[in-house]
């Protein structure tokens, strides 16, 4: 691998390199290459006799290179490959590949080539710290005694029951829609949310995660939204306080992003070079503040009520927070992490534990909002009391459907809670990413699913 041949610490014969070429340099004495096989951003620097040149030795191709591994005289880098063979093993055509040698093409260019852009440095490094986060979001739950829960991606509810849903059908009951029968006796739906049956598990191993994929059909071009996006969920049995639940996700957040600062400084560093310029000094910064302004949803709307700024929306308690209201009140903070909690009872779904209060009824809700995104963290206690969750339920007239749920407070209830993490909207923030689009491999939205 490239990464081992750049790291090397001793020179080595028979040495064979193989993946794409990055750039070929010709000079009358010596063939320069750069080679790029997606385990470093760094590429291995190839010198070749030009008597090795061929017609098909171009950008883009696939090559298998063999020679001496040597240390390199140049100062910015290690080793190099002298080259003995090279092999073209796929051929590029440069006129018609998208790529261009040595440009650095705008996230929006390579955007419209989903199968290609992963050779481009930036997708190059996206991917490598993507790949890396969910190892560290893995590690972290695993050595903190969390059971990994396979949610299931096909479930008959609608857990935040907004009903943002992709409802799923055979082809065939597509076709012939006349009275059929579901596939599955009833309306089955991509998941919103694993988090009920996190809630199921929790009943038995106290503290579950999963992280799979997760689909809504919000018709929203936002940079912020995808259909399809990853979800990070906890559930923590024998919680009480919202606070417990808080600092699972402030130390999962300081975990995972040290590690991914550690395990690929150099990919991250070009995020913070090339994308998001301003944001370079803030990493560390983003990991020190994390936690520090934690306000009520009803300050909240106190200090949006306060503002100089007017919104377009009024803000008013009892109204969903704007996404103008989320970053006056991020900016109000300092610009760091702000932790909402207590929501209003009647904008929360079913399963958030009432805090019986008044007269403005809230329930035990918390939403991180961060600069730049808004919302990263959604989470919350759950109701465990059956006669609180069976009155909710009845109101909504659900009581049918999620049976199965309110077993769950008969037998053998307990406090509980927990949150779900956007991947993606993670990648962004520690990234400094503009567009969700650019964190994921395969974006999906409305009016776009490439591939
Ligand atoms: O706030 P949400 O809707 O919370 C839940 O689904 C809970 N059931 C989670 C739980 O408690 N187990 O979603 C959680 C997070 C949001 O804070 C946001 O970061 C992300 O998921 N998210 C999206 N990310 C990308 N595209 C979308 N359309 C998203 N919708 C939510
Ligand atoms: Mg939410």
């Amino acid at each position: 691998r490239v990464r081992e041949a750049l790291g090397a610490r001793e020179a080595a014969d028979a040495v064979r390199v193989q993946g794409w070429v990055r750039s070929v340099r010709s000079q009358k004495e010596v063939l320069f290459l750069h080679i790029n096989d997606g385990s470093s951003l760094e590429h291995l620097q190839v010198v070749a006799n030009p008597s090795l040149e061929n017609r098909d030795l171009t950008f883009g191709s696939a090559v298998e290179v063999q020679g001496k591994l040597v240390k390199s005289p140049h100062r910015k880098q290690n080793m190099e490959l002298q080259a003995e063979t090279i092999r073209v093993v796929g051929p590029c055509d440069i006129w018609s590949f998208p790529l261009k040698m040595k440009e650095r093409h705008p996230l929006e260019y390579v955007r419209q080539f989903p199968h290609l852009r992963c050779r481009n440095n930036t997708l190059g490094s996206l991917l490598r710290i993507r790949s890396e986060a969910t190892a560290a979001i893995h590690s972290f739950f695993q050595d903190n005694g969390y059971v990994h829960i396979h949610t299931p991606i096909i479930t008959s509810n609608d857990c935040e029951g907004a009903g943002e849903l992709f409802q799923i059908e055979t082809s065939s009951e597509v076709r012939e829609s006349a009275e059929k029968t579901h596939f599955f006796n009833v309306p089955a739906f991509l998941t919103v949310s694993g988090q009920l049956h996190l809630e199921v598990m929790a009943g038995a191993f106290t503290h579950v995660f999963t992280f799979g994929p997760t689909f809504r059909a919000e018709n929203s071009q936002s940079r912020r939204h995808l259909a399809e996006f990853y979800m990070v969920e906890a559930e923590l049995s024998f919680t009480e306080n919202l606070q417990d639940i808080m600092q699972v996700m402030e130390d999962l957040f300081k975990t995972v992003t040290s590690t991914v600062l550690s395990k690929c400084p150099h990919d991250v560093e070009l995020f913070h070079k090339y994308v998001a310029p301003a944001q370079k000094s803030d990493i560390t910064h983003k990991l020190f503040f994390f936690s520090s302004c934690r306000i009520s949803y009803s300050e909240a709307v106190e200090i949006l009520k306060q503002a100089s700024q007017t919104f377009t929306f009024k803000p008013e308690w009892g109204c969903d927070l704007q996404t103008e209201h989320e970053k006056y009140l991020v900016k109000h903070c300092g610009e760091i992490p702000v932790f909402v909690i207590n929501y209003p009872y009647d904008l929360k779904p079913f399963y958030m534990r009432d805090n019986e209060d008044g007269p403005q009824h809230t329930v035990a809700a918390v939403d991180l909002l961060v600069p730049g995104i808004g919302e990263l963290f959604g989470g919350s206690l759950r109701e465990e009391r059956l006669p609180f969750l069976e009155s909710r339920l009845q109101r909504l007239g659900l009581t049918d459907a999620y049976q199965w749920y309110l077993d769950l407070r008969k037998f053998g209830s307990v406090p509980h809670g927990g949150f779900g993490m956007g991947f993606e909207r993670y990648l962004q923030y520690i990234l400094g990413v503009d567009n969700i689009k650019d964190v994921i491999p395969f974006p999906r939205f409305s009016h776009s699913c490439l591939l």
